[in-house]
C-alpha cells in the first residue's frame, strides 16, 4: 500500500533557528536593505553590483549554518509519509537534512542563471570554486550576464500551478514558519481537500480565515516535534 501524502509549506521561520534571518521580523528591512532594492528586477537594473553582493553574502551565510531539528523531523516523516516540501526558502537546509523531494517556489541561492536565457541555469560552484560568489562579468555560455536564480518581487512563480495540484492531493498539510503575506505562495493553503488534516506551526500564528486547522504556537523545532507526535 502506498504511504499517505504529506505536504509541507515552509517559509523563512523554519531556518530561523539555524541562524538565517526572516524577512518580516525586522521592520520591513532585510539584512539592512529595502527589499525592493535587492529583490526586484528594478533593483537589479538600478544597481546590479549591490544585488550581486547581497546574494553573495546570503550564500556565504548559508554555507556557515546547518539544518536544525525542524528540518530533520521533516526528513524523518518520510518513514511514514510520502513527503513533498514546497518551500519559499532559497537556502538548501531541507536538502542538507536529507529530504528527498523539495520544490523551491522562489528559486535557489546556490543556482545562478543567464539574464537573457532563463533556461541556462548553473550551480554557483561551476562558476566560482569558492561556492558563493557571483560577479558582474560572469557570463553564461552564450555570453550574457549571470544573475541569482531567485524569483524576485514582480516576477512570475513558475511552479505555482504544480504546487497547488500537489496541495490538493495532500492527506496532511503542515505550514511552518511563514507569515503567509506573500502571494501566490500564501494562497496555496486554500487548495486543500476537505479531508486533509492541517497543521500550522509558528511562534506568531498569522491571521487567516480558513477553518479546522491545528495551530501550534511555537518555534519550528519544538512545534514540529508536536506535529510528529500527533501523526
Ligand atoms: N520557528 C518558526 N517560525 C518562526 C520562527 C521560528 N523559530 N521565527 C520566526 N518565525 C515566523 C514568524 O513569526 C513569521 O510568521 O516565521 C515567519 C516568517 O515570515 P516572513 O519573514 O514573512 O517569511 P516568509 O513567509 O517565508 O516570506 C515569504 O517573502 O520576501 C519574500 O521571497 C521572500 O520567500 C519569501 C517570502
Amino acid at each position: 500500500m502506498s504511504k499517505p501524502k504529506l505536504v509541507v509549506l515552509s517559509g523563512a521561520g523554519i531556518s530561523a533557528e539555524s541562524g538565517i534571518a526572516t524577512f518580516r521580523d525586522s521592520d520591513g528591512l532585510w539584512e539592512n536593505h529595502k527589499v525592493e532594492d535587492v529583490a526586484s528586477p528594478e533593483g537589479w537594473k538600478k544597481n546590479p553590483e549591490l544585488v550581486q553582493n547581497f546574494y553573495n553574502q546570503r550564500r556565504k551565510r548559508a554555507l556557515e549554518v546547518v539544518p536544525n531539528p525542524a528540518h530533520h523531523i521533516i526528513k524523518e516523516l518520510e518513514d511514514k509519509f510520502e513527503v513533498l516540501i514546497i518551500t519559499q526558502n532559497v537556502d538548501n537546509l531541507h536538502e542538507r537534512a536529507g529530504s528527498s523531494n523539495v520544490m523551491h517556489l522562489h528559486g535557489e541561492l546556490f543556482l545562478v542563471r543567464s539574464e537573457k536565457y532563463p533556461e541556462l541555469i548553473y550551480p554557483i560552484s561551476k562558476i566560482n570554486s569558492n561556492g558563493w560568489e557571483l560577479k558582474m562579468g560572469d557570463l553564461c555560455e552564450k555570453g550574457f550576464q549571470l544573475r541569482p536564480h531567485i524569483v524576485w518581487f514582480g516576477e512570475e512563480v513558475p511552479m505555482i500551478k504544480k504546487a497547488s495540484q500537489e496541495v490538493l492531493m495532500a492527506d496532511v498539510l503542515v505550514v511552518v514558519g511563514t507569515s503567509l503575506q506573500v502571494y501566490p505562495a500564501a494562497g496555496l493553503i486554500g487548495y486543500t481537500d476537505r479531508n486533509c488534516k492541517k497543521f500550522i506551526v509558528d511562534p506568531k500564528i498569522p491571521n487567516f480565515s480558513e477553518k479546522n486547522w491545528i495551530k501550534i504556537e511555537e518555534k519550528a523545532s519544538t512545534g514540529m516535534k508536536k506535529v510528529q507526535e500527533q501523526l
